[in-house]
């Protein structure tokens, strides 16, 4: 993977004539974002940043309550940044993350993105972290035609957001279904289900419908349906309403802090039973905040730490290496969403040296290359369908245990 000289020179030069528009720090005239027939030196791309690397946006959540998702989702791509550029980058041009925190809100993510976009002219961008963000930050993207992959929005319709909006976090239609039968699995005498959902998050809404729709076709009864906010912290009266109706199943649709609260008050109010979590839960991050009470919740898995595969393996090393413990599915996929910029990257610059195209073309064209290849990542093989959608062969479910002896907790794979 040792790349030409010559790419790696004819960058440097376009970054050194370009540095200020490179940099966004000057009123340069140099219009790096329109044209689209680059034939000289001057109207060529802004596709590297300073340091001669080609700049990818990341948009996740740093900091606020959503932290806790977005925090696992920085740390796929770093790893990724550095696997790929130890590889030799794109054909020799290493990549080089920006990142943007996009907070927990619309307008955080919509300033990382105008960010990302405006002032450190990324080529594509991984997030945002929520669909809830994704449904207001992307049409920014789109109207701008920057890629966006999303690695952790798993909300009906947000690749139909527009044309440059993909994502490789499978839909909650595809993994939600699999940990209520994987509950009945475990206790085939479930009838009775309470469930749960944030309903100021577009998310928790759209799985909570698939969630309901899978009960109902397992013949199961819905006793109760409770709403709850994303920003609530007691859950008392909501959990007492359906304690009272003796459910044998409890199925959450939340985010980690209000969601890990719930079931910590669920089990603290004495229920007993199997508690099914949905994907805004899916974190170890989960555990600081139910403790001991997490024990037991099943949730579904669009990625396996066990995943056969040479970059599975990679990727896996390296995070167990750097955190001590097993890689989460919010890594995984963001480690994903790199792979594909950088594997699209390759294949574009192969075809037509991307050194010498505009930004806006880069992006256009980085946007219909990365939506036709396939991918070999820690997910396993993936692609995307014309609209998106990721295509994903394999899912799992796997339940929290919690070592009596250490209190250390983990994800445990149901086989
Ligand atoms: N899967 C969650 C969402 O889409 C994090 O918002």
């Amino acid at each position: 993977m040792k790349q030409p000289t010559t790419i790696t020179t004819a960058l440097f030069a376009t970054c050194a004539i370009l540095f200020a528009a490179c940099s966004g720090g000057t009123n340069t005239s140099t219009n790096t974002g329109t044209s689209s027939t680059p034939n000289s030196a001057t109207n060529a791309a802004a596709t590297t940043s300073t340091s001669g690397a080609i700049p990818i946006g990341i948009a996740f959540a740093q900091t606020s309550n959503v932290a806790l998702l977005g925090q696992e989702g920085v740390a796929g791509v770093k790893i990724a940044e550095k696997y790929f550029n130890d590889k030799g980058g794109v054909n020799g041009t290493p990549i080089k993350l920006v990142l943007q925190d996009a907070g927990g809100d619309e307008a955080g993510a919509i300033n990382a993105f105008q960010s990302l976009i405006n002032k450190d002219k990324v080529v594509g961008i991984v997030g945002p972290t929520l669909s809830q963000q994704a449904f207001s930050a992307d049409p920014i993207a789109e109207r701008a035609k920057v890629p966006v992959i999303g690695a952790s929005n798993t909300a009906k319709g947000v690749p139909e957001i527009g044309d440059y909006v993909a994502r490789v976090s499978a839909p909650v239609s595809t993994v939600a279904p699999l940990s209520v039968k994987a509950a009945l699995k475990q206790n085939p005498n479930i009838k009775k289900v309470a469930v749960f959902f944030a309903q100021n998050d577009v998310f928790s809404k759209s799985e909570t419908e698939i969630f309901q729709k899978t009960i109902k076709e397992q013949n199961l009864e819905i006793v109760t349906v409770q709403k709850f906010q994303t920003s609530d912290t007691d859950f008392q009266s909501q959990a007492t309403n359906a304690l009272n109706l003796k459910p044998d199943l409890i199925v959450i649709s939340g985010l980690a802090a209000d969601g890990g609260n719930l079931v910590r008050q669920l089990r603290e109010l004495g229920y007993k039973g199997l508690i099914v979590a949905g994907n805004g839960l899916n974190t170890a991050k989960v555990f600081a905040v139910c403790q001991q009470a997490c024990d037991g919740v099943i949730i579904a898995q669009a990625y396996s730490p066990e995943h056969p595969g040479e970059v599975n393996k990679d990727f896996r090393a390296a995070y167990v290496k750097q955190f001590n413990e097993e890689p989460p599915q919010f890594s995984g996929q963001a480690f994903a969403a790199v792979q594909v910029y950088v594997e699209a990257l390759k294949a574009l610059d192969k075809r037509s040296k991307i050194s010498t195209m505009s930004i806006s073309k880069l992006r256009t064209e980085l946007n219909k290359q990365l939506l036709a290849g396939k991918y070999n990542t820690p997910l396993g093989e993936i692609a995307f369908t014309p609209v998106g959608e990721i295509i994903q062969k394999e899912f799992y479910v796997s339940q929290i245990k919690i070592d009596k002896d250490s209190k250390k907790a983990k994800f445990t794979l149901l086989k």
